[in-house]
């Protein structure tokens, strides 16, 4: 059996995480990850019939059943991932009754998955079942998407159209858009099936006046939508309070996204 430690889905957790942290987007236990793993690498590392322990989840996610993910742990910093990957992370399956995860390694000072496990999971089956090739889940807390829910609206179609406006490659990068959910209790069901029925139409979801949710194949696929977006973000909040003199418009933003060939939100432009 291979070192767990050497794996390549923990050098990628740890890698994230860290790069998260120094973006100023995971503060304190600040967001958190699941990422689906192969049974078959993980079965290079662990031994598949060894379950540590195991921890209810609260709901049912039948399709996920037997699936594997590695989720960063409750009350746990990101900052620390790194250093000590097997406190800070754990690997969990889905056990047989649908709502049982079973620990394979990790959370190794008693711990337990994410809070937001609810949200994780129900959206990692609504983007499965749109897109088969969905692995990654990512939630933060990026500084500038965050301050724009304070002074924009927080209507999708208005959302996803100034963010578009922000950086010319905005519609290609997220061309289906962002769904917006309104400040809501985190941490329960109630959240989780509300993000996962926006998940259903994007990969990106903003949780108003908390943060953001971003869904892919892969690690970098995933991050990449968040750093998108909070780079638009970015621009907005350095330019709302100026004048615009300039603009990408509504016209040049259908052009970009026929040049390059994505499927977009048509009904969030005003042609
Ligand atoms: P956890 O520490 O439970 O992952 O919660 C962090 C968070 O961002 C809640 O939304
Ligand atoms: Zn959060």
């Amino acid at each position: 059996m291979k070192n767990i430690l050497t794996a390549p889905f923990i050098t990628e957790m740890k890698e994230i995480t860290a790069n998260m942290y120094r973006l100023g987007w995971d503060e304190r236990n600040g967001g958190n990850i699941s990422y689906m793993l192969d049974e078959s690498v993980v079965g290079e590392y662990l031994d598949l019939n060894n379950v540590i322990r195991t921890i209810p989840t609260g709901f049912v996610a039948k399709s996920l059943i037997g699936k594997i993910f590695i989720v960063t742990g409750t009350g746990k910093y990101f900052r620390n991932v790194q250093s000590d990957p097997e406190t800070n992370l754990g690997i969990i399956r889905i056990a047989q009754d649908g709502t049982t995860a079973e620990l394979l390694w990790g959370y190794a000072d008693g711990g337990k998955f994410t809070s937001e496990l609810p949200a994780h999971l129900m959206s990692h089956m609504a983007r499965l079942s749109v897109d088969p090739e969905n692995r990654v889940v990512i939630h933060c807390h990026p500084t500038h998407t965050l301050a724009m829910n304070f002074v924009h609206t927080l209507d999708e179609k208005e959302f996803t159209h100034t963010l578009w406006e922000m950086c010319t490659e905005c519609i290609v990068v997220f061309p289906d858009g962002v769904g917006v959910l309104p400040w809501m209790l985190c941490g329960n069901n109630t959240i989780g099936e509300a993000t996962a029925k926006k998940m259903e139409e994007f990969r990106l979801v903003v949780w108003g006046m908390h943060g953001i949710y971003g869904a892919g194949k892969t690690i970098d696929e995933t991050f990449g939508l968040i750093e998108t977006v909070e780079k638009a973000a970015q621009i907005y909040m350095l330019t709302c309070n100026m004048p615009r003199i300039n603009t990408i418009k509504d016209s040049e933003m259908q052009e970009l996204a026929e040049a390059f060939g994505v499927t977009y939100r048509k009904d969030f432009l005003n042609l």
